[in-house]
């Protein structure tokens, strides 16, 4: 990660999330836990639209990929397998004088301190970022289990059950979304690194002579995911090839956003090799639920995977970093004195609130409300009769809905609204009876 850091947008961003609900400390009447994040009214639906793109992209829209709701604890013994228990943790050391603590692999001079300058630094001490904790009544190290620190472990051990009941022949996926625990050394960057996040991973089962050819095509995917579905220009991506790869590996390559803070990681394609798969073939001893036999050529063998693992709550950060925008447009015209208006620009399929609905006067209410009514079948909607005109439009930008619909004392006259767009602040009369269709092709285009 690059060190330009733009604090100034990002303390925008996130006080934004804090006063509009999107995004706020955990347990901040306790002062807050570190690395834990709650989403309020406006981010819980942004999260789950984000997913919703996800899931439909990778699994509804395929035949070739299943979905799994895996449980959160597994049998310790995956972790074994995985190798976490023995290998994933961060080599730390701490400063004597100032007490501030550094992951080695991420000091510039690994002699002394960036904070104090002293170099005085603690040996480099190994802490396991598993959470651990005990299943059972009894709390000792025989009852001792981990929240997953992936969600794929749990798709490679269930791997032969999805199998046989989809009846997939290789090559096919298996694709999950849900929770993954990290005990981060060091949580920074507002939910960029967290201890409690979201993944959204999908392991790609195929023949090791097709792999490559696998490999390269989930890159385009994934590519034409964050641009074609989410929005994001090319060029705000970068791409960035592993020099080092893992033993059994035969490629890697994160995908990299440019946060305020610098690039920073949101996915990574992974090809895993059989490691996975023969891992738990040796710590479970189930060969024929880890190994893929062909019905053609009677031949039995180790799967090789392709993976593609992303974060989800660093996907919303980079959308709420990508969409922030202070518009110095002409917004006097909407009735507003002051020339700034906070916008942002979210792709209108996420957004949190994608049509709001205003009558002029509360006196319009009983016109106002069946449309609102009409169209939250089928779009997340709000309904604003308080303040000017302008405020409301202002409270629509800060979260970012793309359309607002203004019931005024014609309407019921014309039987029509006025509907303002976000970007283009451009307003168009549009009949009650198209405006469901009218909205369908802006939002999901
Ligand atoms: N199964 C492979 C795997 O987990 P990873 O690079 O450790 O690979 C994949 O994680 C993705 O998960 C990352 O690209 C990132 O988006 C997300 N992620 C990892 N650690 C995270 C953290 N502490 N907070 C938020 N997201 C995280």
């Amino acid at each position: 990660m690059s060190n330009a850091v733009d604090n100034d947008v990002m303390n925008k961003i996130v006080a934004l999330c804090k006063r509009r609900g999107i995004i706020f400390q955990s347990s901040e009447i306790y002062g807050g836990i570190n690395g834990f994040w709650d989403y309020g009214p406006m981010g819980a639906p942004l999260r789950r639209a984000v997913e919703q793109c996800w899931w439909k992209y990778m699994v509804e829209d395929r035949d070739n990929v299943e979905g799994l709701d895996s449980t959160i604890i597994c049998h310790p013994e995956v972790w074994r397998a995985s190798g976490h228990l023995a290998q994933f943790s961060d080599s730390m050391t701490d400063c004597m004088v100032c007490k501030k603590r550094y992951r080695v692999d991420q000091l510039e001079d690994p002699h002394h301190c960036p904070n104090c300058g002293s170099d005085k630094l603690t040996e480099p001490r190994e802490f396991n970022l598993m959470m651990k904790t005990f299943v059972g009544p009894v709390f000792d190290e025989e009852h001792a289990a981990y929240l997953r620190a992936e969600t794929c472990q749990p798709i490679f051990v269930d791997f032969n059950t999805v199998r046989i009941a989809t009846r997939q022949k290789l090559p096919f996926g298996i694709a999950q979304t849900g929770k993954a625990f990290r005990n981060e050394i060091n949580p920074r960057f507002f939910t960029f690194r967290s201890r409690e996040f979201m993944q959204m991973e999908m392991e790609f089962f195929c023949r090791d002579s097709e792999s490559m050819e696998w490999y390269n095509y989930w890159r385009e995917e994934r590519r034409k995911f964050y641009t074609d579905i989410l929005g994001i220009e090319d060029g705000k991506l970068q791409w960035h090839d592993h020099d080092k790869l893992a033993h059994y590996a035969k490629a890697a390559v994160d995908i990299e956003y440019k946060f305020p803070f610098g690039w920073g990681e949101i996915e990574g394609i992974h090809h895993r090799g059989t490691w996975d798969m023969s891992r738990h073939c040796e710590y479970s001893k189930q060969e024929k639920d880890c190994k893929y036999f062909d019905q053609d050529t009677k031949e039995s063998f180790f799967p090789t995977v392709v993976e593609t693992s992303c974060g989800l709550d660093r996907i919303c950060l980079m959308l709420l970093c990508n969409a922030y925008d202070e518009d110095t447009a002409a917004t006097q015209k909407e009735g507003m004195e002051e020339d700034v208006r906070i916008v942002m620009h979210l792709p209108a399929r996420v957004a949190p609130v994608q049509v709001a609905v205003m009558p002029l006067s509360k006196k319009l209410e009983e016109k106002a409300q069946p449309i609102r009514q009409a169209l939250r079948k089928k779009f997340r909607t709000a309904y604003d009769d308080s303040g000017s005109i302008g405020k409301r439009y202002r409270r629509q930008d800060e979260v970012g809905t793309p359309f607002c619909l203004t019931v005024d004392f014609d309407t019921p006259n014309d039987q029509a609204v006025t509907v303002r767009d976000r970007d283009t602040m451009t307003q168009e009369r549009v009949g009650i009876d198209a405006l469901a269709s009218y909205l369908d092709e802006r939002i999901y285009k």
